[in-house]
């Protein structure tokens, strides 16, 4: 049977107390609209039409060039019912059933939704509610059954009786129903409740009214229903996400010393027996290879790391590419266009941006290397300094390779230095350097014998 999907994503959401449109705050490094939409394709939804209203411009954004997205305008925010309705006509001539998601239940897994669908279609049933037991249910629509346990109606929190309000299975926002029930029902919605709006939990009792089958599937794990409405269930949600992210990696050969602490982007690659330490962020379709030690406060971002690669305690990386058995840091910062070979050492307080650097080369304390290509088993001494900017343009310095730069050095770009010079210490380079040569510029010293004692 055909799936259609419908997301709920108009709602400003005043709870989180924001200039942020709700569904654009992120969880897990994406906007909250970013996973029921990516469950949705998961299980295979076409058309997918996501309701907007509130910032709808931000939502299209940050979906631009998605090819399988339809939107909808909710014009005036009257309720989740009028919410899909807004939707129908994006929906015209779709024969099958249509799977509702809020764009504030983030955290819904895929295999959820197809169990759900299986059950749907299997039952019969023209509507599903996919249900959870909440052991703190406040502010959930309640799940009224009757005396076969059957669904009876959906009840809001606010229009609840204190017996209703004792239910503990909640509507979790998320629906299959056959499209033509839903499209004749939501025009047929009312907005006689608390709130004043067209509440889509309403079909249940228009599809109980009219002796069709309704269904409550619950959820096995509640958290996966959890709704996200002020910033504690957002830090909640994320505390979940990560465990869940966090656990695969676990399994999958990854140590984690600290996971409540340990940040990683899902579908990120880490490969076996790579060990994370705490308070490290990485993001952004990076990859790490195998046996890297990831150590302390360290954050990647874009970028890739190859295999046996060391990375100590606060280094940030992003935007670029590490060769394997290197090693970085503590407190290196690797900028975008980074490219290093194998076998190299970045050490302390060492920042590169736009950098090349090849196999066994190594700078190990204190330098900046800004647009410079440089060669194999280079050694930079310590305090180098690549003057790659006079003010208004960029500039490159070339350095061979085996060259040895000893410390305090100053390469005034745009300058080439020959492979297997030497740069003796405390240089300032202007002028190129021929290979096999000494370049060194540098007052002589002069000892004034007993200067101190005058
Ligand atoms: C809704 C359900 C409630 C359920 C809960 C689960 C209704 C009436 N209530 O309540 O039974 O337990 O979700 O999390 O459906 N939205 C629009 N347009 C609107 C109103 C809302 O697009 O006019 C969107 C919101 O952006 C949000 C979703 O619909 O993504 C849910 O709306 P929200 O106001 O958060 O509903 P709840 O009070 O949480
Ligand atoms: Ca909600």
């Amino acid at each position: 049977m055909k799936v259609a999907a419908i997301i709920l994503a108009a709602g400003k959401g005043t709870r989180m107390k924001s200039n942020l449109v709700k569904v654009m705050h992120k969880l897990g490094e994406k906007p909250l609209i970013f996973w029921p939409v990516n469950a949705a394709k998961n299980v295979g939804a076409a058309p997918i039409i996501v309701v907007s209203g509130h910032q709808s411009e931000k939502v299209k954004e940050f979906f631009s060039g998605d090819e399988v997205l339809l939107f909808a305008e909710q014009k005036e925010l009257l309720g989740t019912g009028d919410a899909v309705l807004s939707a129908l006509p994006q929906l015209s001539g779709f024969q099958g059933n249509v799977l509702i998601l809020c764009g504030d239940v983030p955290l819904i897994r895929p295999e959820t939704l197809r169990d759900m669908l299986s059950s749907h279609n299997n039952s019969g049933a023209t509507l599903t509610v996919l249900t959870s037991y909440q052991e703190a249910p406040f502010g959930y629509g309640r799940v009224v059954k009757g005396d076969n346990a059957e669904i009876v109606k959906i009840v809001e929190e606010r229009d609840a009786t204190d017996e209703e309000r004792k239910i503990k299975e909640v509507n979790s926002g998320i629906y299959c129903v056959a499209a033509d029930f839903l499209i004749e029902a939501v025009k047929k919605l009312d907005n006689n409740n608390a709130q004043g709006e067209y509440y889509l939990t309403d079909i249940v009792s228009k599809a109980v009214e009219k002796n069709l089958k309704c269904a409550a599937f619950p959820a096995k794990d509640p958290d996966e229903v959890m709704g996200i409405n002020d910033r504690v269930q957002l830090a909640k949600a994320g505390a979940v996400l990560c465990n869940r992210i966090n656990t695969k990696y676990m399994l999958e050969g990854v140590t984690m010393i600290d996971p409540l602490t340990t940040y990683i982007e899902d579908g990120i690659i880490i490969g076996k027996d790579t060990i994370i330490y705490p308070n490290t962020c990485i993001s952004g379709d990076s990859t790490i290879g195998e046996n890297c030690i990831i150590e302390a406060g360290v954050t990647i971002c874009r970028s890739s790391i190859g295999d046996n690669v060391t990375v100590k305690a606060g280094t940030i990386i992003s935007e670029s590419k590490v060769g394997n058995n290197t090693s970085l840091g503590p407190m290196a910062h690797l900028r975008p266009g980074t490219v290093l070979g194998s076998n190299v050492k970045i050490g302390n307080f060492v920042e590169t941006k736009k950098t090349v650097m090849g196999d066994g080369s190594k700078a190990s304390h204190l330098t900046y290397l800004g647009d410079a290509e440089i060669g194999k088993d280079v050694n930079i001494g310590c305090g180098t300094i690549t003057c790659n900017y006079d003010g208004i343009n960029k500039h490159k310095t070339v350095i061979q390779d085996r060259v040895f730069v000893g410390s305090d050095v100053q390469f005034v770009a745009p300058v080439e230095i020959g492979e297997n010079a030497l740069i003796a210490a405390g240089t300032t380079v202007t002028e190129n350097v021929p290979p096999d040569a000494l370049a060194i510029a540098r007052t002589p010293q002069v000892n004034k014998e007993g200067w101190r004692k005058k």
